[in-house]
């Protein structure tokens, strides 16, 4: 095959003008100390702004510090001992936890209980099994009522336990989130106390 001379000539433009662009890359050759490659620079790796950094701030001594991330206890070095029912913290904690689905007066009707007993919904169960997740078409149930939730159990101490059974969960009950490493100890009975409050509270 003949060699066709111009495509020898673009060859010969592409090579020289790759080299001299090469000078012009040198940024983005190693340079010693910072990132490998730094066609943009990057402040994060640079030593020259580095050493203009503000020292780190240290957190302040009081902060509550999450000392067990793996564990299921002391999420928060709280003592539960010290614990106080304030029916306000309670209720702003249910409002902003529990209330988009249980409904801000306990009812079962919060925005997000008509997502959960559409057909559609990612949490619609599968006919056969019954398990959540399928999205084959039979509803999930609604959000209960709490504000009945003593009535329901009997008494206090089983409502009581009923609704800290759900709060201490990891991952949840089908759309109800697990509210473990959620909310802390503390939080949660400020909840629970809230939901039973018959003054305050849900259970009026
Ligand atoms: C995303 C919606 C959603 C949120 C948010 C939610 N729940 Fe639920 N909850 C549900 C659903 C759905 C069920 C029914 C679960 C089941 O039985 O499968 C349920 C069940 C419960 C039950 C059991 C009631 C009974 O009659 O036995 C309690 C107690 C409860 N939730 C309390 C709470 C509290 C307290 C919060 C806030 C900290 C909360 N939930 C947040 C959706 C939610």
């Amino acid at each position: 095959m003949k060699n066709n001379p111009l495509k020898i000539n673009i060859l010969l433009i592409l090579l020289t003008g790759l080299f001299s662009l090469a000078p012009t890359c040198q940024s983005g050759i190693t340079q010693s100390t910072t990132y490998p490659i730094e066609l943009f620079s990057e402040m994060h790796y640079s030593p020259a702004y580095k050493s203009q950094e503000t020292p780190r701030l240290q957190p302040v001594p009081e902060a509550v510090v999450n000392i067990d991330s793996i564990g299921t206890e002391n999420q928060y070095d709280m003592t539960i001992e010290d614990f106080k029912y304030n029916h306000e913290l309670g209720k702003d904690l249910y409002r902003v936890n529990c209330s988009f689905c249980h409904g801000n007066e306990g009812l079962g009707d919060g925005p997000a209980k008509e997502y959960i007993i559409s057909e559609n919904s990612y949490y619609s169960t599968n006919k056969v099994d019954g398990l959540p997740g399928s999205g084959s078409g039979t509803p999930y149930i609604s959000p209960p009522q709490l504000n009945d939730i003593e009535v329901r159990y009997g008494n206090r101490d089983s409502a009581y336990n009923r609704i800290y059974q759900m709060l201490n969960s990891e991952i949840g009950f089908g759309p109800m989130p697990g509210f473990l490493r959620v909310l802390s100890e503390e939080e949660r009975k400020q909840i629970i106390e809230f939901i039973l409050d018959k003054d305050y509270g849900l259970n009026k």
